[in-house]
């Protein structure tokens, strides 16, 4: 028997990579994506060219803000795994546009949980949601593992925050098999051009083709436990594999600062950083040219930031046998070496 996946959010990283994943596993890939008058989505517009796919893969039109195209998608695609990557998933906007964030991060996961009761399908489906370090906010304990208590930092994290309660409530009150991975960071060459990681490669990229150009940044000390998603895509399919729901922390165990990341995409291009000046007045000059290569700019800082995220990994390593495979280096060379074809 073929298996069925749908996968919500599959025009972004995450959801290029799992449904990716899945099709080389031999499942049914259906994807759900908004429906807007331009095509403007680039990786799944050649992800579906490619045809690598042998005509398992499907695109369903739809929203998880739209209860209706929910339930018409599971109707289509009789999945026996469900995937919930959609989200308003960039924290900083989450400030400026907090009630889209909510209806999409935290009520679309309701609906799509209320979507599977109401049909009638919750002993038939697996239910996976996406969730996020973002969620250890200002944290109170380092490193954090699943009885780490939260403390969210922002509009997308409270979104988020009701997101994992309400998977864990479905599971303990109906009985439906569904599970929270929570995901630290993870990045690869699709990542979001507004996600601080991409911008510095691609800021990096840019800077030989563009004397002028200057990479502008917001606060360089954060400190992040930053994967790869295509490693991560892969714990999430093993959280469904197990025999029992359970929540499990997806992370590397290794920390850097946002400057620690420039420092490395720079070397990749050549650049080698000084740092002078402090707070929003800090500056990174290339030390072989004297060339201003990157900048503070106070409009990128967060009302409320998470200054530190490291996350332990130790039960999904025991019990899944999970493990990433891609070092910190690996991701930011990997990245930086895409980047360097853009331009
Ligand atoms: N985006 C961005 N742009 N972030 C910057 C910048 C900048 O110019 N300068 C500094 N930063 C800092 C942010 O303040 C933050 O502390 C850190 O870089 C990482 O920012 P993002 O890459 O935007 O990611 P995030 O950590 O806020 O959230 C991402 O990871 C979460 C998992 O923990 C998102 O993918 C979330 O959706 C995800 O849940």
């Amino acid at each position: 028997m073929i298996k069925r996946a749908l996968i919500t959010g599959v025009t972004g990283q995450d959801g290029i990579y799992l449904a990716r994943f899945l099709l080389s596993q031999g499942y049914e890939v259906f994807g759900l994506r908004r429906r807007t008058s331009s095509f403007t989505s680039r990786p799944i517009h050649e992800f579906i060219e490619s045809k690598d796919y042998s005509g398992n893969f499907h695109l369903l039109y739809g929203d998880v803000t739209d209860s209706l195209s929910i339930v018409n998608a599971i109707k289509v695609s009789k999945p026996d795994e469900f995937y919930n990557v959609a989200a308003q998933s960039h924290v900083d906007v989450s400030f400026v546009n907090p009630s889209d964030t909510f209806d999409a991060t935290g009520h679309g996961t309701l609906r799509i949980l209320e979507a599977i009761r109401l049909l009638g399908i919750e002993r038939d489906v697996k239910f996976y949601q996406a969730s996020t370090s973002e969620l250890f906010g200002k944290v109170f304990e380092t490193p954090q593992n699943e009885n780490t208590p939260f403390n969210p930092r922002s509009p997308y994290a409270c979104a988020k925050e009701a997101a994992y309660s309400v998977t864990k409530l479905y599971r303990e009150a109906y009985g439906l098999f569904a599970v929270n991975g929570i995901l630290f960071n993870h990045e690869s060459p699709l990542r979001g051009e507004t996600f601080v990681t991409r911008k510095i490669t691609r800021a990096f990229a840019q800077m030989k083709h563009k004397e002028d150009f200057i990479l502008k940044l917001g606060n360089l000390n954060s400190l992040r436990d930053w994967g790869h998603a295509e490693d991560y895509v892969k714990a999430m399919w093993m959280m469904l594999q197990h025999h029992s729901p359970d929540d499990f922390v997806v992370s590397t165990g290794a920390q850097y600062s946002v400057r620690q990341f420039c420092e490395m995409a720079a070397k990749f291009f050549d650049y080698k950083i000084e740092w002078f000046g402090n707070g929003p007045n800090e500056k990174g000059i290339d030390s072989k040219t004297g060339r201003l290569v990157v900048e503070v700019d106070p409009q990128y800082f967060r009302p409320t930031e998470v200054e530190t995220l490291l996350g332990d990994c130790s039960k999904i390593r025991r019990v899944l046998g999970w493990s990433p495979t891609k070092t910190f280096q690996d991701l930011v060379e990997e990245m930086c070496l895409a980047d360097s074809k853009l331009f």
